[in-house]
């Protein structure tokens, strides 16, 4: 079978589709013929050497897959070979097939093409765990999305809009933050025009926020504990602007807020086993009957990871990039 091997040398990164050795399912798995998956920062970050794969998980590329089950191991009776499904794959997605503990499994409407479902797993159950689980989200309550046209913000709008929550963004272009009100943003701020604190401190009556979900890091840190109210909870899923910053621990302090890290990628099986299961209870009933969307910006083939990975640096994307990985295949 083939899958994308990452080639490094002086001319930079290259990412080649070669052939490697066969797949089987172990005990409590499935082995997936994948048809689309799609790609992460994570992804850009691993292929460079500065994100490596847990040394126990597929050394490839890929953290979503969708496609068929293909053959099941030891003791799965839940799913047989020709489901549909899509899945958070432990690594491993840029191949033609993906080894996947059943617990993550999420099975696929028949209207539903691989691609759209290739969208979901990675960023909407990164929303949900960190919106919902980890953040507490309540009805009523002012959330701010940075990155508010990302794969995780695109879903996290409209995860916010369902749970009743007042929701504001920060994006870096007018395309993108019209796109993030028409999913559900009440507020859409252009964090190159303006000074999202002045600016949220304006819409909220000088009250702040009671929950961020951050993937800027250093560069924002000043500004989320300023705009955060008492009791607040600050959520960092990502650094891209920056790891190291001042922190004012008077505001944490007399605040009383809360500052968290998480990563889905260092959680165990167990652990993305629950996040999937509660994210199939009670968001993916809302995605099937099309009360919520998967945002789809564009589609590769799987061939071209490079220039998919390219076109994600570039920050030109508003949603989720596929990978199609068997094109035409129902
Ligand atoms: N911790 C976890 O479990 C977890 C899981 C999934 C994803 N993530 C992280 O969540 C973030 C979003 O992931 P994604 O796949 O949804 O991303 P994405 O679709 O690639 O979008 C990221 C967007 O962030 C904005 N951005 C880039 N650099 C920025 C900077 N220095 N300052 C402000 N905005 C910047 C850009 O939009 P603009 O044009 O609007 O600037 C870019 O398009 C990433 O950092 C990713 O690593 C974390």
């Amino acid at each position: 079978m083939k899958a994308i091997i990452v080639h490094t040398d002086r001319n930079g990164i290259d990412l080649a589709w070669e052939d490697i050795p066969p797949l089987a399912p172990g005990p409590g798995e499935v082995l997936l013929d994948v048809h689309a998956t799609a790609v992460n920062r994570a992804d850009l970050l691993q292929a460079r050497g500065l994100y490596p794969a847990p040394p126990d998980e597929s050394q490839i590329l890929g953290l979503e897959a969708a496609g068929r089950i293909a053959a099941v191991g030891e003791g799965v009776v839940t799913w047989r070979p020709g489901d549909r499904v899509c899945a958070l794959a432990l690594g491993g997605g840029y191949a033609e097939q993906v080894v996947l503990p059943e617990g993550v499994l999420i099975p696929l409407p028949d209207n539903w093409s691989y691609a759209k479902g290739a969208a979901v797993p990675e960023v909407w159950l990164t929303a949900y765990a960190n919106l919902c689980m980890e953040g507490a989200m309540r009805d009523g309550q002012t959330v701010l999305i940075h990155a508010g046209a990302s794969g995780v913000g695109t879903a996290g709008i409209q995860i916010a809009r369902e749970w009743g929550a007042r929701t504001a963004v920060t994006a870096g272009a007018d395309d993108k933050l019209a796109r993030c009100r028409e999913l559900g943003a009440d507020l859409a701020i252009n964090y190159k025009a303006e000074d999202f604190v002045e600016t949220l401190m304006a819409f909220t009556g000088r009250q702040g926020v009671d929950l961020i979900l951050d993937c800027v890091g250093g560069a924002y840190l000043e500004g989320n504990i300023a705009i955060l109210k008492p009791y607040g909870r600050l959520i960092t899923i990502g650094l891209l602007g920056g790891t190291t910053a001042r922190l004012d621990l008077a505001a944490v302090l007399m605040k009383s807020l809360t500052l968290k890290g998480t990563r889905l990628r260092a959680r165990t099986r167990e652990d993305k086993a629950e996040i999937t299961r509660q994210f199939r209870d009670r968001l993916w009933p809302l995605l099937v009957a099309g009360k919520m969307t998967p945002v789809v910006d564009c589609v590769f083939p799987i061939t071209s990871a490079g220039a998919a990975h390219q076109y994600v640096k570039d920050n030109r994307n508003t949603g989720k990039v596929i990978l199609e990985v068997r094109p035409g295949v129902a």
